[in-house]
Order: C-alpha cells, then structure tokens, then sequence
C-alpha cells in the first residue's frame, strides 16, 4: 500500500510537472502561426502596432507615422538587427521581428499591397516644418527631449527654441542670435568637428551639407 501511495504521488508529480513546462512554454511567446505573421507585416498600421508604438516611440517621436520610419529605414533595421535598439525594455522578441523584418521585405508597404515607392527627395525649406520634421526630429530629439537626457535644452518645439534663443553657451555665444545669426552657438556646434551635435558616440548622422545650409538659412530668417 505504502508503495502504490508513493507510485501513485511520483506520476501525480511527473504529470502536474509536464503541466507546468507546459504552461511555461506558453507563457513564453507564443510562435506566430505563418498566416498571422503574414498579415501584420503587410501594412504601415499593424508594424506600428505591433512594433513602433509600443517599443520605440516614447524615445522616438518621429516613428509614429510611415514617412517617419521610411526616412530612417536602413537606420532602424541595423540598430534593430544589432539589438542596439531598443534601448530599454530588452531587445524585440522574435515575433516583433518577424513582423518588422517581414514588413521590410515586402518593400515596407504603407498600405497592404502596394509597396513603397522610393520617396522623391523633397527639398528642404527653411521653415520650422521642414527643419523640424527632416533634421531636428530625427537628429536631435531622442535626446533633447523633456524626458531625454539632454532634457537641458528641450528642442521639441518651435517657441521653446525662441525662448532659449539668449541663453549663452561655450565661449560667450548667445544660442540663437538674431542679430549675427552665424555666430550662433548653435551653428557651431554643427560645425563642430571635434564634438559636433548630434554626438559622435550616437551613431547618429551629422546634418549634411545642404542640410547645414537651410539650417542657417532657417536662423537668418529669425525661426520662420
Ligand atoms: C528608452 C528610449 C529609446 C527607445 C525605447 C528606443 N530608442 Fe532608439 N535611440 C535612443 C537614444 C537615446 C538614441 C541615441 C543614441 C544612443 O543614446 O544610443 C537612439 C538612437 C537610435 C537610432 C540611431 C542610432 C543607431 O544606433 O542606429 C536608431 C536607428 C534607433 N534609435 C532606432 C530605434 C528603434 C527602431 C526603436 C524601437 C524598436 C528604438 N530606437 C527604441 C533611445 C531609444
Ligand atoms: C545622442 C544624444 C544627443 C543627440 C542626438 C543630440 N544631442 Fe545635443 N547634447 C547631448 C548631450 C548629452 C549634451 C550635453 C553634454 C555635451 O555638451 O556634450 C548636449 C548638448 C547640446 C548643446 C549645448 C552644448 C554645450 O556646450 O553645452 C547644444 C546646443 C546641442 N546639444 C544641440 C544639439 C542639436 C542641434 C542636435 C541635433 C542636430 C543635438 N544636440 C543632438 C546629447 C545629444
């Protein structure tokens, strides 16, 4: 009796133990069936769903919409890749990168079907809109953000740069001025060789040349 109570107790264990992988597999990702993959990765929407707005957003503004992530698509794939990004959180799990990696390969279609042109280079104007959605955005405020770690100098809008704008730096420079706009400390530390904005460190690109000059063009005109 005594052994068929302790047979009894050692498969009652094996059983509830299988039980328990069991459970703990599926509380570890679940594998996407193929037809479900498939289905978020064929459009801008569910990517953003699955992937952008959940992961990358809060640090990157920019992402929350398809021109966006578009303009820095070879630039998302290897820090995603590298599983350099995203910075908190761990790195994506293997579904989050299929849908991405699936998406890509697609030719990151906005809508299902229809894959993205590639965009014609639309010039850039020396308006906050232009400036701001083409270089401070994306070269600027995952940092200089109220939140980032340049929170400092907050970069996020138009008026709060206007307000900084007498705010003196470095070597005396005003941050704006708008009286002798290339003496601007912000001009110079584009310029900046040595430690130039956005930092070397960030794998972040410089502002090209063309970039740098309807900046300053944008500063001239007193911050249209
Ligand atoms: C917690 C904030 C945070 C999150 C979340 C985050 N990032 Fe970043 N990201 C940063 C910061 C800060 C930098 C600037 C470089 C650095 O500090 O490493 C950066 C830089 C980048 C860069 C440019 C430099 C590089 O390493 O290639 C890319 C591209 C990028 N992130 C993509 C992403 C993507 C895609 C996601 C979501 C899957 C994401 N990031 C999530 C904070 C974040
Ligand atoms: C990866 C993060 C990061 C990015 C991206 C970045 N910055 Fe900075 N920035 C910093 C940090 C950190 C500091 C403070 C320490 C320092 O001066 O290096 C700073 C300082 C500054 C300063 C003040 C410098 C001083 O001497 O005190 C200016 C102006 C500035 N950034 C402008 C910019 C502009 C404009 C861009 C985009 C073109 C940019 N930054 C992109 C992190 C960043």
């Amino acid at each position: 009796m005594q052994l068929f109570k302790a047979l009894m107790f050692f498969f009652a264990s094996m059983f509830l133990s299988s039980c328990g992988n069991y459970l703990d597999q599926k509380k570890t990702e679940p594998e996407l069936d193929p037809s479900t993959q498939e289905k978020l990765s064929s459009d801008f929407s569910s990517v953003n769903e699955a992937v952008f707005s959940v992961r990358c957003v809060s640090c990157h503004q920019q992402y929350n919409n398809y021109q966006g992530v578009i303009r820095e698509l070879s630039a998302i794939q290897a820090a995603v890749v590298s599983n350099r990004m995203p910075k908190s959180g761990g790195p994506l799990t293997d579904s989050q990168k299929e849908i991405l990696f699936g998406w890509i390969a697609k030719g990151a279609p906005d809508q299902a079907g229809i894959p993205s042109e590639p965009n014609p280079p639309v010039p850039l104007e020396p308006t906050w809109k232009s400036i701001s959605e083409n270089v401070i955005f994306p070269k600027c405020l995952v940092c200089h953000n109220p939140q980032g770690q340049a929170k400092f100098l907050d970069l996020s809008n138009r008026q709060i740069i206007f307000n900084n704008r007498n705010r003196v730096f470095g070597g005396g420079s005003k941050f704006i001025d708008l009286d002798l706009p290339e003496r601007s400390y912000l001009l110079q530390i584009l310029n900046d060789d040595e430690e130039p904005m956005p930092p070397v460190w960030s794998n972040i690109p410089r502002l090209t040349p063309d970039e740098l000059k309807t900046f300053s063009q944008w500063l001239s005109m007193g911050l249209p």
